[in-house]
């Protein structure tokens, strides 16, 4: 017999920072702190209800994670907050497992209000790593920063939450049952996501691909991606058992950072050397929306990555036959995307970093496909990243161009020059002191044009400030830009998603049509420039990054 009795349990108001694009993202302890994440959930709620109307009786909210520490945890209690809330239905997914772009799939092929997702993405897992709460709005993205500071408002007077006192939910076995007013339905993880993805691709043409003895590895980093890619890539389209390595999802990621670059990746990356190698190699991070992919002793960087796929999309993956309507980048990836965007006659559009600005233009039918140098790419069929997609959008390039992964990006570089690139990321400093460099930066950039750097005039010094096409909105401040008279570009900004100190990244870019050095070399003018104006030694502490990718 479930006990169906709503508590209605005082709190006082939440402390701490803001919520991000990315949501509320916290050490894993801070979320295991009485209340702390109950008040984060009943403020979604509260908004919801209080400020849109939602009559929340008639919705379905959908819940899940990327399988890491406290997952499992987090999500009973939001399933009893979602009853006491009187959410008319609630779909789970089995074993509290979703990655992030199948919650998008879910929220839209449902008609879902939205999605509670619990990841912190690329971050470690553990109790001594992070965690993370996300809510995901009708549109399948993630919630708007308006959407996000009302929640946020919602959190600072809160005075209590509602809770059902009830046993745990039994997450492991597909099934529903009613818990109070509510249907509560644990759902399979990937049936959403896998019939999204049959709509998009061939599938026969790539199950005649994996017959042909084509060889690949796909590495789950043990994160969320794992049973998805087992059963899309060994399942559906046949490759042999054992393309899926780390495959299981595991709380603590294995110990590791589940982020798919080259620092990250490294036995990957070894696997891919050598004259047997497999013909692709690819990698999601902890909730399956970044990816990473290499050719035999060949490294994709995303900026080609997004470039090749839109490119060969129409030709190459039934879902974009009719075409792109646009594409876009962020604002620090490389510019080799717009060159594609040139030669294909369809706009290219620059946003901010964060996927919530792909979001915008894709509801308003402007993009069809965007990236981020951080590992992220995807398409209007979510309103998130998304790795998976990446990997068999690769694969039905490979399909039908019939040459290896280096051949088809060296392609690119021979009709439009390659752009080199590399970002520094300089972690763990001390806020007030980035906060402060970045500053002096701004207040100098005006007297910064028509100055020499690093052999070439600067063109161009600003705080990259983006008009959104579709609503009008004004985001300033968005990361310098240093343009130089050969196309070089330096970038900097303040990362917006970590959890401990500052974190500062320099991007670097420069066109070249001679492509066969390697990017240290021609990229070091950039850096020493860098190193020159920003004075990292003196002003943080630091002369050399953390981590390069
Ligand atoms: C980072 C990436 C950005 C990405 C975000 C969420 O944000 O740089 O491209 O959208 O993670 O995955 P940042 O820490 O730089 O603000
Ligand atoms: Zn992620």
């Amino acid at each position: 017999m479930v006990r169906e009795i709503v508590h209605r349990i005082a709190t006082t108001p939440f402390e701490g920072q803001r919520p991000g694009t990315s949501g509320l993202r916290k050490k894993t302890r801070v979320f295991m702190q009485p209340h702390y994440l109950e008040n984060f959930v009943q403020s979604i709620f509260n908004c919801l209800r209080e400020d849109d109307g939602a009559d929340l009786r008639k919705e379905i909210l959908i819940i899940g994670g990327d399988g890491r520490y406290f997952n499992r945890q987090a999500i009973q209690t939001i399933v009893r907050m979602c009853a006491a809330n009187g959410v008319g239905k609630i779909l789970v997914g089995r074993g509290g497992i979703l990655s992030t772009p199948a919650m998008s799939a879910a929220i839209r092929r449902r008609g879902a209000i939205g999605g509670i997702l619990l990841s912190a993405s690329h971050n470690p897992g553990g109790i001594d790593g992070d965690f993370g709460v996300k809510f995901n709005a009708r549109n399948g993205g993630p919630a708007p920063q308006k959407l996000t500071d009302r929640i946020y408002g919602h959190t600072q007077v809160l005075k209590d939450y509602l809770m059902l006192g009830s046993p745990d939910l039994e997450l492991d076995r597909i099934g529903s049952i009613r818990l109070a007013g509510s249907e509560v339905e644990v759902i399979d993880p990937l049936a959403d996501y896998t019939a999204v993805m049959e709509s998009l691709f061939d599938f026969d043409i790539l199950r005649a691909l994996f017959r042909s003895g084509f060889h690949m590895v796909f590495d789950g980093m043990h994160g969320v991606t794992g049973p998805y890619a087992r059963h899309i890539l060994e399942g559906c389209l046949g490759a042999p058992e054992g393309t899926v390595i780390r495959g299981v999802p595991l709380e603590d990621f294995g110990g590791h950072h589940p982020d798919p670059n080259l620092a990250h990746a490294a036995e990957l990356i070894e696997r891919m050397d050598g004259p047997d190698a497999p013909e692709l190699g690819a990698a999601c991070d902890g909730d399956g929306d970044r990816n990473l992919i290499l050719g035999r002793g060949f490294f994709v960087t995303p900026g080609d990555s997004v470039a090749v796929i839109a490119r060969h999309a129409p030709e190459c993956i039934p879902g974009y036959r009719g075409g792109l309507s646009g594409v876009a980048r962020s604002m620090p990836t490389s510019t080799a995307l717009d060159r594609v965007a040139r030669r294909m006659g369809i706009p290219c559009h620059e946003t901010p970093t964060g996927w919530k600005f792909f979001g915008n233009l894709m509801d308003a039918g402007k993009c069809t496909i965007c990236g981020e140098e951080s590992f992220g790419t995807g398409s209007d069929h979510v309103r998130e990243k998304d790795g998976l997609w990446a990997v068999l959008s690769w694969l039905s390039i490979l399909a039908v161009i019939k040459k290896p992964v280096s051949d088809v990006v060296k392609d690119l570089w021979l009709e439009d020059g390659r752009s080199y690139f590399q970002r520094h990321d300089y972690e763990g400093l001390d806020v007030t002191a980035a906060g402060n460099m970045i500053e002096s930066i701004r207040e100098g950039l005006p007297s910064l044009e028509g100055t020499e750097i690093a052999g070439s005039t600067v063109t161009m010094a600003d705080d990259f400030s983006y008009v959104d096409p579709v609503d009008g909105s004004v985001s300033r401040r968005q990361g310098i830009r240093i343009i130089l008279s050969d196309g070089s570009r330096i970038v900097f900004r303040l990362s917006g998603t970590g959890t401990e100190g500052a974190t500062l990244r320099l991007y670097f870019e420069r066109l070249r049509f001679d492509w066969d050095a390697g990017s240290d070399s021609v990229l070091q003018p950039l850096i020493d420039a860098a190193q020159n104006l920003l004075q990292l030694r003196s002003r943080v502490g630091r002369d050399r990054p953390t981590v390069i990718t």
